[in-house]
């Protein structure tokens, strides 16, 4: 069945542009124009028409805490969030660092109502693991964080660096977790150095996961073949409200919340970020109680995002871009996040003016609770299609 979208302004090369879509039996965009004629149609009146987000950076748990998340509702949040697409870490209970624990992740991923791309995992020793899965990235963990996936050996990590593929990106949690801010920010610095100074040696590709000050996006941009993503809790979330939250507890993430100065720095620096990505990481109340570190993000970070463009703090078309294409480039995915003839069928309809308040318990995430509670958002996803099918209307899941 072909679906046409009517009357919306889509994001098309660069900028909002009155025109329709059509998506084919195939789910790909068959046609972008005017008067087009689907089976079905959708009518995107005063909304905005996007490609699908693809967001490189969640912890959907599943398999080994799926008390926590799993890819059902972890999918679904992406979906009501407005991300067709994700990318999931591997730093399960269960790590997916071995080609037998990716295979079967990727399997238990497609109960997904959104696509998941699935991150591998580098471990002191596990060459040739990674070398068997073959996988478009992997994922190293410089730092202490959930799950037992640090690597400290300076030659082991450069031995990842000069084997893994130059093309294909290695995600890098440089982030230090002492409790005393300035030791962690020195040697956050000291690893993003390290790591970044290994990329330009190798000539290979890098990405820098939740970088949190302005800092480390000027450190991985003057590397040519590095790419930096920014989460919205570094944007919207001070050590203040840290301290509001409990900083052992509902406020703990890793890199953790900045001081407001810091925080007002990163805002100048945005602007130079390729990605926006939610560092998704659920946990339960009572794990958070315990001092388990990690925010869920995935129904809250474009609708913060389009609020801040409502209040004039960003723009429009620079958050669709790296929240879409830019994460595609930054990791070769070449049939999506774009709006183009050929590629996915993959469609995020948004109100840029419905405004709504953030309810932990009223969220798809298993966790049901939120950082951002009580906040008042203008800008919401409220259709998205995934592959050419109808998978939220309005607000309401279709399957
Ligand atoms: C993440 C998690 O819980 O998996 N926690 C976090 O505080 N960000 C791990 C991580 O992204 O480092
Ligand atoms: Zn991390
Ligand atoms: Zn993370």
């Amino acid at each position: 069945m072909s679906l046409a979208i009517k009357n919306g302004a889509i994001f098309f090369q660069g900028r909002f542009i009155h025109k329709e879509i059509l998506i084919g039996d195939d789910g790909r965009i068959s046609k972008i124009g005017n008067s087009l004629v689907g089976d079905e149609s959708i009518d995107a009146s005063n909304l905005l028409v996007l490609p699908g987000l693809i967001d490189p950076h969640v912890h959907l748990r599943e398999p080994g805490a799926t008390e926590k998340e799993d890819f059902n509702t972890g999918g679904r949040a992406a979906i009501a969030g407005g991300f067709t697409t994700v990318m999931d870490m591997p730093n399960n209970t269960i790590p997916t660092t071995t080609k037998a624990r990716y295979e079967e992740k990727k399997q238990l991923a497609k109960k997904a109502l959104c696509d998941v791309i699935v991150h591998f995992g580098a471990t002191p020793d596990n060459f040739d693991e990674v070398k068997k899965a073959d996988p478009p990235s992997m994922k190293l963990y410089m730092g202490i964080t959930t799950g037992h996936m640090v690597i400290t050996d300076k030659a082991t990590i450069e031995k990842h660096f000069a084997l893994f593929p130059k093309d294909r990106p290695i995600v890098v949690h440089a982030a230090d977790n002492d409790p005393n801010e300035t030791k962690n920010l020195a040697a956050t610095y000291d690893n993003t150095e390290f790591a970044l100074a290994l990329a330009k040696k190798h000539s290979r590709r890098l990405h820098l996961a939740h970088a949190s000050t302005g800092k480390e996006i000027t450190m991985a941009k003057a590397v040519k073949s590095a790419t930096v993503e920014v989460a919205p809790h570094y944007l919207f979330l001070s050590s203040k409200d840290a301290e509001s939250l409990g900083a052992t507890t509902y406020g703990k993430v890793y890199p953790p919340l900045r001081s407001e100065q810091q925080r007002i720095v990163l805002w100048k620096y945005l602007e130079q970020a390729d990605c926006i990505a939610t560092d998704h990481a659920p946990h339960t109340i009572e794990d958070k109680e315990n001092s388990a570190a990690g925010f869920p993000g995935l129904e809250t970070s474009l609708s913060l995002m389009l609020d801040a463009c409502d209040k004039g703090f960003t723009d429009k078309i620079w958050v669709v871009e790296r929240m879409s294409e830019r994460v595609a480039d930054a990791f070769n995915l070449k049939d999506r996040g774009r709006l183009g003839v050929g590629l996915r069928g993959d469609i995020t309809i948004v109100d840029p003016k419905l405004t709504w308040k953030v309810s932990g318990s009223g969220l798809e995430t298993k966790c049901k609770w939120s950082p951002f509670e009580g906040r008042e958002l203008k800008g919401k996803t409220v259709t998205v299609v995934k592959g050419g099918e109808l998978i939220y209307l309005e607000g309401e899941f279709q399957k």
